[in-house]
């Protein structure tokens, strides 16, 4: 599996970092505009790989990308304290302007795996600006928000995150919706598991739980002015799914054909994803309150998309 990461900031180069960790590409290139910080960034990782594994890491231009099987567009300015990922928007747009031509002339077959912010907008311009099918163009999505609702249920509940499953769904943002109807333990309701390790999640604890995904970003960009390690380890997650072909069920971001009434919306759900990208979504059989809030957050991120002209 090669990779192609546009954009070696932090992003891009803890995505490189923990694909090597985890083995998951046998070549990964990285390209950036600051060709300085790229080779810094590259021969940085290439001296931890004897600790991991053999994974040839360089940095080049984007001829560098033939024969790449994914591209990680992860270029662009990310959120200052305080800031929307939806401000981005505009800035983001025109360096997907910019490079996106430059990736397809040099991997023309490669799947892209978008995670600059806003990310759902920002896969429904790259799938515009480059004309592939919808499922060769992802997004990270609430890949995160997903692994910190489960990591923070697992905690509550007193269980292996691996062993809860809960999705985030929607924008990678601040409409994004927590599915916890849908929140499972084993095969049972992850509110039934609690109350059976007698840790129940009443109003204060779903509370808090709500609040820590939601804000999570925001206070990690408070204290150390963004986020990295995350979403680089889920960027690696999605990886590692298309380089196995494991149709593993993710939640990442996508042009959904038609969503209660909306379609063409790229937004977050829980997809089979293997070596040819997104596969089928999970329809989430909502309560009333998430299906408003799902229609809600689809709403603001088609409107936020149509915006974008390209
Ligand atoms: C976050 C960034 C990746 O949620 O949007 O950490």
């Amino acid at each position: 599996m090669k990779v192609g990461i546009v954009g070696a900031g932090m992003v891009g180069s803890s995505a490189a970092f923990a694909m090597v960790m985890r083995g998951v590409a046998s070549e990964i290139v990285l390209i950036d505009r600051n060709e300085k910080l790229a080779v810094a960034q590259a021969q940085d990782i290439l001296h931890g790989t004897p600790f991991a594994s053999p994974t040839r890491i360089w940095a080049g231009g984007y001829e560098d990308l033939a024969g790449a099987d994914v591209v990680v567009l992860s270029a662009g300015v990310s959120q200052e304290p305080g800031e929307s990922r939806l401000h981005l928007l505009e800035r983001n747009a025109k360096v997907f302007g910019a490079i996106i031509p430059s990736v397809l002339a040099h991997a023309p077959q490669a799947l892209l795996l978008v995670t600059s912010n806003p990310v759902d907008v920002m896969t429904d311009i790259a799938r515009r600006i480059s004309g592939l099918p919808s499922e060769r163009v992802i997004g990270s999505g609430t890949i995160l928000d997903t692994a910190r609702f489960r990591a923070l249920l697992g905690e509550h509940v007193g269980v292996s995150p691996k062993s809860v499953h809960a999705y985030v769904l929607g924008e990678h943002g601040d409409s994004e919706v927590l599915w916890w109807s849908g929140a499972v333990v084993g095969n049972v309701g992850v509110q039934e598991m609690a109350a059976q390790m007698n840790r129940p999640i009443d109003t204060e604890a779903r509370a808090r739980i709500e609040d820590a995904v939601r804000r999570a970003a925001y206070r990690i960009i408070d204290g150390k002015g963004a986020t990295w390690f995350g979403i680089g380890s889920g960027l690696t997650r999605i990886v590692q799914a298309i380089a196995t072909d494991e149709k593993a069920l993710l939640s990442i971001s996508a042009e959904t054909e038609l969503y209660d009434g909306i379609s063409g919306v790229t937004m977050s759900l829980p997809r089979i994803v293997g070596a040819g990208g997104a596969g089928a979504s999970l329809v989430p059989k909502l309560d009333d309150d998430e299906r408003k809030a799902l229609l809600r957050s689809a709403t603001i991120l088609k409107e936020a998309a149509d915006s974008v002209h390209i």
